[in-house]
């Protein structure tokens, strides 16, 4: 009889084995240092959540001008793959497994954000109507200028210097970020990318620089370690899209040729309305991907699992429950109360709302 899959069945996902389905998202905490190293304390949260199936970082820059926020990390200098170590070994010792989730924000960048005075870069020299969080809190974006053709095979090479840069850190993987509005994303939307040559204008175009971009890193570090994250309904940072069925039924049917890890899609967006029409779009470009697929947004344990028995999803990966529940597989699995997250301490501060969320006491 075949063994009926549940969220707390092992799984291979690539080159790793992953002893339960409940991953953790990546999330920005703003707590890094200034000079892009993680913070010391990121050591102690990590391994605090060493009991996912499969830890993804906040999302870490990959170059200066990638950086759009105060207090992110980054994956660019040699002193950020040594912060890194320590992350890594604390979690590799405390059981857990964890990939790096490489970013480049591109136009969600304000001009004050470190390096100072510089303009985002983008697909087009067009302004996003959005905000970053800079040392005065919310602010608009910047205006941005296009990447030169020159830059984008540059951008290319720093993928996969960082991907390597992940793997000497000791991470088992890296999650390139093509959603939410960031650079990559900004390339597949129609809406942000206005160019004119070989990076713009037909869906093949405008897949191809992150295309490269993967490409690149799956020759530095090999398919198996390499997942990507999409947002096909393009919720987050003015990224509209004319045609997102087509688009993502293309771009998820490329990942799918390159037999990579894993695609890592959102699915909804909290607070967002759900309506029939996202459902059908998400069902319709999933069907593109015939690999290990992480389902996430607004999940919980019961449509986790269901995804998972239904077999849409391979894994879920819980965002906001993992902030506040260190032990969240656990406590999955032993159905017990899930402590609320509390959203004045997710962007910057110090320990309170990062590493002092209670574990479980199951049954004593
Ligand atoms: C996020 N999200 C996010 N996504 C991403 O790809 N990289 C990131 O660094 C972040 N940072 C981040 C910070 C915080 C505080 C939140 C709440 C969210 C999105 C996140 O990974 C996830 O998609 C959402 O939280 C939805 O999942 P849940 O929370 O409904 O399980």
């Amino acid at each position: 009889m075949k063994q009926q899959i549940s969220l707390f069945t092992p799984a291979q996902m690539g080159a790793i084995t992953v002893p339960n389905r409940v991953f953790m998202a990546p999330l920005t905490r703003n707590r890094a240092n200034s000079d892009g190293t993680p913070w010391e304390k990121s050591a102690l949260y990590y391994a605090q959540r060493a009991s996912a199936g499969l830890i993804i970082t906040e999302a870490t820059q990959i170059d200066p001008l990638g950086k759009g926020y105060i207090k992110t990390p980054g994956i660019h200098e040699p002193e950020h793959i040594e912060g890194w170590k320590t992350i890594t070994r604390a979690v590799h010792a405390a059981g857990g497994r964890i990939f790096l989730q490489l970013w480049h924000v591109g136009r969600i960048r304000h001009s004050s954000i470190e390096p100072k005075g510089e303009a985002p870069v983008a697909p087009s020299a067009k302004k996003a109507d959005a905000q970053t969080f800079t040392e005065k809190g919310f602010e608009p974006t910047s205006e941005p200028r296009a990447l030169s053709k020159d830059e984008i095979a540059a951008l290319v090479k720093e993928y996969a210097a960082s991907a390597r840069a992940a793997i000497d850190a000791g991470f088992d993987g890296v999650e390139l970020h093509s959603a939410n509005g960031y650079l990559l994303n900004q390339f597949l939307h129609s809406g942000s990318n206005d160019r004119d040559d070989e990076f713009g204008g037909s869906i093949e175009n405008r897949m191809r620089f992150p295309l490269q971009a993967l490409d690149a890193i799956i020759a530095e570090i090999g398919a198996d370690r390499v997942g990507v994250r999409t947002s096909p309904l393009g919720e987050a940072n003015d990224v509209p899209e004319e045609n997102p069925k087509a688009l993502y039924e293309a771009y998820h049917g490329e990942l799918d040729k390159r037999k990579i890890a894993y695609l890592h899609s959102i699915e909804g967006f909290p607070g967002n309305d759900e309506s029939n029409e996202k459902a059908e779009l998400i069902k319709s470009v999933r069907k593109a991907w015939t690999g290990f697929y992480i389902a996430n947004g607004g999940y919980d344990k019961a449509t986790a699992s269901k995804a998972i028995e239904e077999g849409h999803a391979d894994a879920v990966a819980f965002g906001r429950d993992f902030i506040s529940n260190p032990d969240l597989p656990i406590r999955l699995a032993n159905d017990a109360e899930l402590t609320k997250a509390n959203q004045e301490t997710f962007y910057g501060g110090d320990e309170k709302g990062y590493t002092d969320y209670p574990f479980a006491t199951l049954g004593r």
